[in-house]
């Protein structure tokens, strides 16, 4: 883990990959992980642990099955949510979206249990920021 600060604008910058998170630092046994995503994820369950996602910019929708019924939340830039363990949920961004993650270390993007995980999501659990830059003065908003 880097001992240096770490701008996410940079971070966001450094990938292009779609539904295919980067662990920007750890706090304990969670890691901190953002990801750029457009169009659907895939049906899939955490049966050990909530997931918090936090959106930086565009917006994210989650579809969620909840024992009365399914619903789809929005969370425009700015939102956090935390989809409790054991609760289905399909993450789908109609535009252009960054999003930070926050589980624990080892979780899987899929989960325990998923639909067919389809070609454009990355069934990881996460993975490790390259080449940034050591020095950080061009940082804009
Ligand atoms: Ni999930």
């Amino acid at each position: 883990m880097t001992r240096q600060p770490i701008s996410l604008a940079h971070a966001l910058a450094s990938f292009s990959d779609r539904w295919s998170p980067r662990i920007v630092t750890t706090v304990n046994d969670y890691d901190v992980r953002i990801a750029k995503v457009e169009g659907d994820h895939v049906w899939h369950v955490h049966d050990h642990t909530d997931e918090f996602f936090l959106v930086l910019d565009g917006e994210l929708r989650i579809g969620l099955r909840e024992p009365d019924g399914e619903r789809t939340i929005t969370l425009p830039k700015g939102s956090v949510f935390t989809v409790p363990r054991g609760i289905e949920h399909k993450p789908y961004a109609p535009v252009p979206t960054a999003i930070m993650l926050f589980e624990p270390t080892g979780t899987l993007t899929v989960g325990d249990r998923h639909d067919e995980v389809p070609g454009h999501v990355d069934a990881t659990t996460g993975h490790a920021l390259g080449g940034l830059p050591v020095r950080d003065d061009t940082l804009e908003a």
